[in-house]
């Protein structure tokens, strides 16, 4: 359509959100549709935080704030930095922004200029590309296969650099993998970067808190001092504290990128909602226990699903370090024929098969960069997880 500008061109609607919608319509529709598609917990926000968010209602706390967050939760984002990675920062420092995803795009929108290289390992989170797109850049997705638990090696990262290489966007744990990276094999990673003072890192710690076993969650700057002052540590709310639909996220970093993303929200958004800042605030200061709870039903959802996954004839599944999603292979159900009658020549048609003939729902690996793949989301019940992965394992006992 002429109409439409050519920077819509660029860029391709969400798959998974995408994924989710075609399961709930064919879940209304009266399908038996078991949704493993959503990046998001499956429990209410805490209620502490919910009467935080009365609270401000009541109080009138129900007009626009300062653009990048009210002072209150830029010092509470202090005060976790400090807590939980040992990194000062001060609010000037900080920007609150509507879900980690603005933040994200906001740092990209004021930093790439056309021709502008951004380094994003694949498979990736979906939108990583398409933002980098929007905002004029180019992406530089390099695959990090099963092969090394789908962590970038250093050897890759450095071959990867050019002079024109702005950014290197870095996620663990990672959407859509799980993969979380030690110290040692973050520490080698930031050792490239320090060879090569123009990179600049967007670190996202979205699931800093779904970590398992006695995984230790690290994060740039931190591993790296040396880093510090060309990183944004960005986070949110949203996943840790089951707050998706409360659109709060935050970013560190140094003052001049922190006031250009202010610049960008201000002519776009102005401030997140003020009552989900001051749920957000409450998130951030109140009590933290339920995280290790969380932390604990997740890690047996994902003990179960890996064990079921690896049954399943043709499916390879790691065990990953945290979040709460699954990648496993399928390079062995390729080439072959579902009981339906279909030929599953990649991941996308193993999806959709596998979708229409057993009403699971899952997100095929091409959206994320990296095929032959699935993602499954386990944030859902014990219940729905293994009839889910006995429906999968009857699908692939069934391909010839
Ligand atoms: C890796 C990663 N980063 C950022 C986000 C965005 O989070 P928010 O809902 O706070 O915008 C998500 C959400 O799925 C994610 O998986």
């Amino acid at each position: 359509m002429a109409f439409l500008s050519d920077t819509l061109a660029r860029v391709k609607p969400s798959p998974t959100i995408a994924v989710t919608t075609k399961a709930n319509e064919l879940k209304a529709a009266g399908k038996d549709v078991i949704g493993l598609g959503a990046g998001e917990p499956d429990f209410d926000t805490p209620q502490n935080i919910k009467d935080a968010a009365k609270a401000a209602i009541d109080a009138g706390k129900t007009k626009y704030t300062a653009v990048d967050g009210i002072p209150e939760l830029k010092k509470a984002i202090c005060a976790k930095f400090a807590r939980e990675n040992g990194l000062t920062y001060q609010p000037s420092q900080v920007t609150v922004g509507t879900g980690g995803k603005q933040i994200l795009y906001n740092a990209l929108m004021a930093t790439c200029n056309p021709g502008d290289e951004v380094i994003i390992p694949a498979p990736y989170w979906v939108s990583y590309p398409d933002m980098v797109l929007l905002a004029g850049g180019t992406p530089v997705c390099i695959a990090a296969g099963i092969e090394t638990q789908f962590k970038l090696q250093p050897a890759q990262l450095e071959a990867a650099i050019t002079p024109k290489t702005k950014w290197f966007i870095f996620n663990s744990p990672s959407n859509p993998t799980g993969a979380g990276y030690t110290r040692a094999e973050l520490k080698a990673l930031t050792d490239v970067l320090m060879r090569h003072p123009h990179v600049w890192v967007m670190t996202d710690d979205m699931y800093e808190h779904l970590v398992f076993d006695d995984f230790e969650f690290c994060t740039p700057a931190q591993v790296e001092p040396g880093l510090y002052d060309r990183t944004l540590t960005c986070n949110g709310v949203s996943k840790a504290y089951a707050m998706t639909g409360w659109r709060i996220g935050y970013a560190a970093g140094p003052v001049a990128l922190i006031k250009a993303m202010g610049t960008i929200q201000s002519q776009s958004t102005s401030n997140p909602s003020s009552v989900s800042q001051y749920a957000a605030l409450e998130g951030l200061n109140g009590p933290q226990e339920f995280l290790a709870e969380n932390r604990a039903l997740f890690q047996r959802r994902r003990d179960l699903v890996v064990g079921m996954l690896n049954q399943a004839k043709g499916v390879t599944c790691p065990n990953p370090e945290g979040a709460f999603y699954v990648y496993p292979d399928i390079a062995g159900c390729i080439g072959k024929t579902s009981a339906g009658g279909t030929k599953i020549t990649n991941d996308e048609v193993f999806a959709t098969a596998l979708l229409e003939e057993t009403g699971v729902a899952v997100v095929f690996g091409a959206a994320f960069g990296l095929s032959p793949n699935f993602r499954v989301s386990y944030a859902t019940s014990d219940a729905a997880l293994k009839e889910a992965c006995t429906r999968i394992q009857t699908f692939c006992a069934g391909l010839v």
